[in-house]
């Protein structure tokens, strides 16, 4: 028997992943996404889906609890897996607002309507809510330390999916992922901008000294582990999901450029983000314990992501000739140069 997700968040970089994912891999499955187009969302995303019955688009905002009821209940729908959400730690930084209404009030409308109907509820979340990791790897049992507000707020809904599980006794599981590259995301996120910047012959504005360390994994095995965890997720349970290998951004933008055949002086050092976390590192045990294995090393991610954005400028260069001139002028246009020490 198929089933019927509901996908919020789904016409987004891991949400279209996900959809494709899914419908590619399970020919019985059916899949609803619910998105509000924001400016990350992007139909182009589930462009080549448009035909398959299987397959069903709705505009509308997770924070909207009517919506969210008349689309779960004309779809019969089996199971919400939730990527919806203000995503960018810079934007968060900037103006945190959206993000606390979509990533804790839109959890918290799409739990309540999962308990109301006794609904499987999937939340995707981030590395990012352990905080800054010095040394060693979090593992899903640490405390949540987010220091941004886009980490806080998805450590907010974290928080709330917990809880419905232990209150209301609610179906629930969370995937903490790590940093995901691939198709389709948004070129604010360091991977495409880094890429499609070098591909035009711009700066690749590395933050400080660029010796944070991230977790880069492809998102193609990020889509996998969630399906997974929906299926055989213990309730009221968090997976780890990443290569579980760390390197630093320095090493990134090199392959980047390696990739390209890009020159190294390229690389602009600016000011570095307030509050960066230096360090995420994530220990997978749990997750591999469940059969599943990241199929792609940062490394290989990296590179396959950089030949992506090769092949795909129909994709992203209406991206960055619209509104995203203005927002990299606002982010980038005054930001001084890196002063170290
Ligand atoms: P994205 O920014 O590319 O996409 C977010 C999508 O959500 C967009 O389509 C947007 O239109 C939609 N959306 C935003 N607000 C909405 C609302 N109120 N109602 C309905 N739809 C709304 O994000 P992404 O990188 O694909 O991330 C997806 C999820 O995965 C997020 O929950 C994010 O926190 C989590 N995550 C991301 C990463 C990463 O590296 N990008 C890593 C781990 C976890
Ligand atoms: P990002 O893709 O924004 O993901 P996150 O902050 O959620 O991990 O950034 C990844 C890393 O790259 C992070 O350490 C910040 C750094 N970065 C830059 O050095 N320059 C940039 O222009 C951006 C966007 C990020």
């Amino acid at each position: 028997m198929g089933r019927t997700l509901l996908v919020t968040g789904g016409a987004g970089f891991i949400g279209s992943n996900y959809v494709h994912y899914v419908l590619g891999s399970q020919p019985e499955d059916r899949v609803v996404v619910l998105d509000k187009l924001t400016y990350a969302g992007n139909l182009d995303n589930l462009k080549s889906l448009v035909d398959d019955p299987r397959y069903h688009f709705v505009q509308g905002d997770i924070c909207d609890a009517e919506t969210v009821a008349r689309v779960l209940d004309a779809h019969g729908v089996d199971a919400i897996v939730n990527f919806a959400a203000e995503t960018h730690v810079d934007r968060s930084i900037a103006d945190p607002d959206a993000f606390i209404r979509t990533d804790v009030l839109g959890t918290h409308t799409l739990l309540e309507a999962a308990r109301e109907r006794g609904m499987r509820y999937h939340q995707v979340s981030t590395d990012e809510v352990y905080g800054h990791v010095p040394e060693g790897a979090s593992v899903e049992t640490d405390p949540l330390e987010p220091r941004s507000p886009y980490a806080a707020s998805k450590a907010g809904g974290d928080l709330l999916v917990n809880a419905y599980f232990v209150t209301y006794g609610l179906h629930t599981t969370i995937t903490r992922g790590s940093n995901n590259i691939g198709p389709f995301q948004y070129p604010e996120k360091v991977l495409p901008l880094f890429a499609t910047n070098a591909m035009e012959g711009e700066m690749l504005p590395v933050y400080g000294d660029g010796l944070q360390e991230r977790d880069y994994q492809w998102v193609g095995d990020h889509c996998e582990a969630i399906d997974l965890v929906l299926r055989r997720g213990a309730p009221g349970e968090a997976y780890n999901v990443g290569t579980g290998t760390s390197i630093t951004n320095m090493e990134m933008t090199q392959l980047v450029l390696e990739t390209l055949g890009k020159d190294r002086g390229l690389i602009r050092h600016v000011a570095d983000r307030p509050g960066h976390d230096r360090r995420y590192c994530i220990d997978t045990a749990k997750i591999r314990a469940l059969g599943w294995r990241s199929r792609h090393t940062p490394q290989e991610a990296i590179r396959e992501s950089v030949r992506w954005y090769v092949d795909n400028e129909w994709w992203w260069r209406p991206i960055k000739s619209g509104a995203f001139k203005a927002y990299y002028q606002e982010m980038y246009g005054s930001r001084g140069d890196y002063q170290a020490g």
